[in-house]
C-alpha cells in the first residue's frame, strides 16, 4: 500500500470547486466596503433562519459567542444550574461558568448525546436550563427533554454547532429550544474562512437582546444602550462567503450520508468497529463528523496518522478531567469509555473516492484484513 495523505477537511479545494461564486462575494464587498453589519450579513440571516426553520438568526463572532448571549438573554446568571453533557467540546460549559452559572454534568449514552434519563436525577430548585449538544450531526433526543424542561420550567439552549441541517421528525436542530447556537468554524458542515456563529430562535425578545449586545448594547436606531453589551457580530464578508455556501447544503448532506453507508459497507464486518449508525425513526443523521469507536484506541488512531490520514480524537481527555477548569468528576462511565475509543475518520464534500478508498484500505490493513 503506498502511503498518501488524506487531510480531515480541505478548505482551499473547496475554495477552488466555489471559486467563481466566492470571488464574486469578495470583489463586492471589497468592491463596496461594506465590512460591518451590511445586506449580506441580513441576506444570510434571512436564509439561515429560513434554512433552520426559524422567524429569526442572529450573525454573530463563533459559537461560543452565540451560546454565551443566548444564555444571558435567557435571562441565566450567577445562582442558576445548568444541565450540559459531560461529553461535549468545553465551550458549552465555558459558556456557562463565564455567565456565572453552574453545570451540573450528565453522562452521555452510546450515541454520544445526553443521557435523557439521567436529566431528572440532577434537576434541583436551582436549576434554570439545559443545554442538549447535538454532537457530529446527530440529534439529542429533543422531545424527552422538551417535556423534561416543560415540566419544570427550564430554558432550553441547544448547542446545535455540530449539527446544521440535522431534525427530528422533520424539524430542525436550533429549532426546537429557546434559542438554538450555531458554529461556523472552518471544520464545521458550513463552515467560514475565520470565525463565525449564529443564534437561531422564535423568540423577538432573545434576537433583540442578541443583536443589540453583540454590537456593545447599542439599539442600532436610537442610539441607546441597553446595557453592557460585547463586540461579537459576524463579518459581513464571512456571512456573504456562509451564504454562497449555505445554497449547498442539502447537496452536501447527501453526500456526506453516501460516504457515511461506503464507510459502512466498508467496516461492518469488524466487530472492534462501532460505526455511528444509529436507526431511530424520525432522527436525522447529517455526518458532521464520522466518529466511530475502535476498541484499539490510540493504537487504531495513531496507525491512521502513521499512514497519512488526518483525524480526531475528540475528546481523549475529558474537559472536566482539566484541572483548571475546576469542575466536579461525579465519574460519567459512558462519557470514559468512549473518550478511550473515538476517532473521527475525514469527512467532508471535497474528498475524492480514491482518498476514501485509501482511508478505508488503511482502516481494514490495521484489522488484518483486504
Ligand atoms: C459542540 C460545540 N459547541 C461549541 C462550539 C464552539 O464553537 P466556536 O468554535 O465557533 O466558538 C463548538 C465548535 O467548535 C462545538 O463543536
Amino acid at each position: 500500500m503506498e502511503k498518501r495523505k488524506v487531510r480531515f477537511v480541505d478548505p482551499g479545494k473547496l475554495y477552488r470547486m466555489l471559486k467563481p461564486e466566492l470571488d464574486a462575494a469578495y470583489f463586492e464587498i471589497m468592491e463596496k466596503g461594506e465590512l460591518i453589519n451590511r445586506g449580506h450579513l441580513k441576506s444570510f440571516e434571512d436564509n439561515l433562519a429560513k434554512f433552520v426553520g426559524t422567524k429569526y438568526a442572529i450573525g454573530l463572532n463563533s459559537g461560543y459567542d452565540s451560546l454565551h448571549v443566548s444564555m444571558r438573554a435567557a435571562g441565566i446568571g450567577p445562582g442558576d444550574e445548568v444541565i450540559v453533557p459531560a461529553h461535549t467540546f468545553v465551550a458549552s460549559c465555558s459558556a456557562i461558568v463565564n455567565v456565572g452559572a453552574t453545570p451540573i454534568l450528565v453522562d452521555v449514552t452510546s450515541d454520544f448525546n445526553i443521557d435523557v434519563n439521567k436529566i431528572n436525577e440532577v434537576i434541583t430548585s436551582r436549576t434554570k436550563g439545559i443545554m442538549p449538544v447535538h454532537l457530529s450531526g446527530w440529534m439529542a433526543d429533543m422531545p424527552a427533554i422538551l417535556k423534561i424542561a416543560e415540566k419544570y420550567n427550564l430554558v432550553v439552549i441547544e448547542d446545535a454547532c455540530q449539527s446544521l441541517g440535522s431534525s427530528i421528525n422533520g424539524i430542525g436542530a436550533g429549532a426546537w429550544g429557546t434559542a438554538g447556537c450555531f458554529s461556523f468554524y472552518p471544520f464545521k458542515i458550513l463552515g467560514g474562512y475565520g470565525d463565525g456563529g449564529a443564534i437561531t430562535t422564535n423568540s423577538e425578545k432573545i434576537a433583540t437582546y442578541a443583536r443589540r449586545m453583540r454590537f456593545n448594547g447599542e439599539d442600532r436606531e436610537t442610539g441607546e444602550y441597553c446595557g453592557h453589551g460585547f463586540t461579537c457580530l459576524l463579518d459581513n464578508m464571512q456571512a456573504a462567503f456562509l451564504d454562497v455556501k449555505l445554497r449547498y447544503m442539502r447537496q452536501w448532506i447527501d453526500k456526506r450520508k453516501a460516504i457515511a453507508n461506503k464507510y459502512l459497507e466498508a467496516f461492518s464486518d469488524i466487530p472492534d468497529l462501532l460505526l455511528p449508525h444509529y436507526n431511530r425513526a424520525g432522527f436525522d443523521h447529517v455526518y458532521q463528523n464520522y466518529t466511530l469507536r475502535s476498541k484499539q484506541g490510540s493504537e487504531f488512531s495513531d496507525y491512521l496518522k502513521e499512514h497519512g490520514i488526518e483525524i480526531l480524537t475528540q475528546f481523549r481527555k475529558p474537559y472536566y478531567k482539566h484541572k483548571a477548569l475546576n469542575l466536579p468528576d461525579r465519574g460519567f462511565p459512558e462519557t470514559e469509555a468512549l473518550s478511550r475509543e473515538v476517532c473521527s475518520l475525514p469527512m467532508n464534500v471535497e474528498i475524492d473516492e480514491e482518498e476514501l478508498d485509501y482511508v478505508i484500505q488503511v482502516v481494514r490493513s490495521f484489522y488484518g484484513l483486504n
